[in-house]
């Protein structure tokens, strides 16, 4: 098969890998970058060109892997592959809305997933009651677009989340306040889902002093064994996203497993180390089993036209 990758740099451990895994399964692989694309939406035959003026020839497949501030060009070119027919490892509304935690988490509660009490407000007239919602202090105070932790706080009291709040609204950022689920002690639970399965999971914990467990806030990964409960609420998340690739966040609270957010681009790194696995090429192995599908399908309804 054909296959693209499309992001922005190839030299990335997950990128290099997939490209790898793609490869030694016998496919030809390109590493599209998202910058070098323009795009030419034309009725009948859209096209993507990249830098230089070459169109880009058909690809059977396309693997996303888009940054948080690459979302809106990379999956409007993402669209153009798929107009184009390309079968895409995670669609463009779906990456969409995996970027915004708010919908995310309206996404899951609309489908009985378990999630941590949230609330959302526009006004600082409401704060108060905000925070009164979430069960008072502690909370947790998230920025809707944050990533790596950088946008997660935690204010101890009820003055101090109202602060927070309010100074975070008078710079007009989206946040969200949370129940702080105290008893994770600083661990959360990263599974990696394909298709309809959890191929890896690990147990992420916080550095010493820190309440967030992301890897890149000096968090550690470990081989996690998840319970049938967390390995069924994973794949019931990935799906409510209508994601086929996910990196589904969990956290274990004393009323069970809870669904904190949503990875669309989930790195490999940190879940090859810690689970010894080859999610590269179960990446792989998911677009030749769906997209060839998906050519038959396309090949019978010819027929039938
Ligand atoms: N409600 C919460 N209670 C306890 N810890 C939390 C809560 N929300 C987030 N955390 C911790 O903070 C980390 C980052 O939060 P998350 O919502 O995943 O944002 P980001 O997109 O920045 O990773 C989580 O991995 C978890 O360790
Ligand atoms: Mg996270």
């Amino acid at each position: 098969m054909r296959i693209a990758i499309l992001a922005s740099n190839p030299n990335l451990y997950s990128n290099k890998r997939i490209m790898e895994a793609a490869i030694a399964r016998g496919h030809e692989v390109d590493f599209i970058a998202i910058k070098n694309c323009y795009i030419d939406i034309t009725a009948s035959k859209p096209e993507i060109h990249y830098r230089g003026g070459e169109a880009l020839k058909k690809y059977d497949a396309v693997i996303p892997r888009i940054r948080p501030a690459a979302t809106f060009y990379g999956t409007a070119v993402l669209r153009q592959f798929g107009t184009q027919g390309a079968y895409m490892l995670n669609g463009p509304i779906a990456i969409g809305r995996s970027r915004d935690k708010l919908r995310t988490l309206q996404i899951l509660s609309g489908k009985d997933v378990n999630i941590p009490k949230t609330a959302f407000a526009d006004s600082p007239l409401d704060t108060k009651n905000m925070i009164k919602l979430v069960g008072g202090a502690p909370v947790i105070v998230k920025l809707l677009e944050g990533t790596q932790g950088v946008g997660v706080v935690l204010a101890d009291t009820n003055k101090a989340a109202e602060s927070v709040i309010n100074a975070f609204k008078s710079l007009k950022a989206n946040i969200l306040v949370q129940e702080f689920i105290k008893e994770s002690k600083g661990i959360d639970l990263r599974c990696f889902v394909i298709g309809d399965k959890v191929v890896a999971a690990m147990e992420r914990h916080a550095a010493e002093g820190e309440f967030r467990a992301n890897i890149h806030l000096g968090g550690t990964g470990h081989k996690a064994k998840i319970t049938p409960e967390e390995r069924k609420m994973a794949v019931k998340a990935a799906k409510a996203m209508d994601l086929k690739v996910a990196g589904v966040d969990i956290i274990r609270s004393k009323s069970g497993p809870m669904v904190l957010e949503i990875n669309s681009s989930p790195g490999l790194e940190g879940v090859e180390g810690a689970t010894n696995k080859d999610i590269a090429s179960l990446m792989i192995e998911h677009i030749e089993k769906n997209a060839t599908l998906r050519s038959r399908k396309n090949a019978q309804k010819k027929v039938k036209v």
